[in-house]
């Protein structure tokens, strides 16, 4: 009698455990977006945020992670983050490891950042087959021309956004030493920025950088010094053209968005690094 008492109670306990446990997952999947911000520290769930009052119906006219015209459920960044005007830089770090640091000054101006979130029940397509969406959040921008914003700028799949000093400041070893009267002065200078906007989202430099995607571009080689400088360049335009691999994930930057000076600029800052190895 007693047995078949507890062999009863284990099997309610069982039961309630597993329905406790499906609710937990349930709550686990629920996309959250996380916020560390100058007097806000919030996780904002989905379902909320598809229930803000400033949620709206926007159309990106040439997406470029999708690249063709999309259109969003989206809320201004500024409806979500409380003081915009005290964000130095923007860190938004996504699902995969990708880190952009965008600087405040450009979510400040015309070019207008909003959060797009995918519905649930009206999910975005895939990026490419087999890699999922954009979404959950995805920060998009209504006029990227206004303040020349770059495809790698657009952060997808975010998890959290949060207020950082500028990456030269948290990392000095991304900094270029070199005197002021050398002739590459100028051009190293202008690379340092190119760098930390294209590249630094994926690569570390000198040890130093909030992601690693990709191989830190000056440790334990450079890539200057040990690709010749006309396939480095190909590669940096269309890797695929040089090697190729399913999984590989290195973009291509077309002239659009690094044009052919800004392109020896950033060479000019990779191999000034090669110079100054930590
Ligand atoms: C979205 C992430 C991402 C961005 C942005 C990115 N890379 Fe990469 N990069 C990678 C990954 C990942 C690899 C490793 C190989 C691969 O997956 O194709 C790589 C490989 C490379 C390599 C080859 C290194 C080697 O030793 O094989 C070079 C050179 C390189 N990237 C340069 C750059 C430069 C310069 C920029 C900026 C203009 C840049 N990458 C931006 C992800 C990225």
């Amino acid at each position: 009698m007693l047995s078949l008492n507890l062999r009863f109670i284990l099997i309610l306990a069982i039961a309630a455990f597993c329905a406790s446990s499906q609710l937990a997952a349930h709550a686990a999947d629920e996309p959250v977006l996380e916020l560390v911000l100058p007097n806000q520290q919030q996780k904002l769930a989905r379902n909320n945020l598809l229930r803000h009052p400033e949620i709206r119906t926007i159309t990106i006219d040439d997406d470029p992670v999708y690249h063709r015209s999309m259109t969003y459920r989206a809320i201004p960044l500024k409806a979500i983050v409380r003081q915009v005007s005290a964000i130095d830089t923007l860190q938004v770090v996504a699902t995969d490891g990708f880190v952009a640091n965008i600087r405040g000054e450009l979510l400040r101006a015309e070019a207008e950042p909003w959060i797009a979130i995918e519905p649930a029940n009206a999910p975005w397509p895939e990026r490419k087959p087999g890699s999922g969406s954009a979404g959950a959040f995805y920060l998009v921008w209504l006029h990227p021309e206004k303040a020349g914003i770059t495809s790698e700028q657009w952060p997808f799949q975010i998890a959290s956004l949060r207020n950082v000093e500028a990456l030269t400041v948290r990392y000095p070893q991304l900094l270029p030493k070199l005197a002021a009267t050398d002739t590459r002065y100028a051009s190293v200078q202008r690379g340092l920025p190119l760098f930390t906007t294209h590249c630094a989202s994926c690569h570390r430099m000198n040890g130093g950088g909030d992601a690693a995607i990709g191989p830190d571009l000056n440790l334990p080689a450079n890539p200057t010094e040990y690709f010749q400088e006309s396939w480095l360049r190909k590669l940096i335009r269309d890797p695929a053209s040089v090697r190729h691999w399913a999984q590989s994930s290195v973009p291509g930057f077309s002239e659009k968005t690094l044009n052919e000076d800004e392109l020896d600029d950033l060479l000019a800052y990779l191999q000034q690094m090669a110079q100054q190895r930590h």
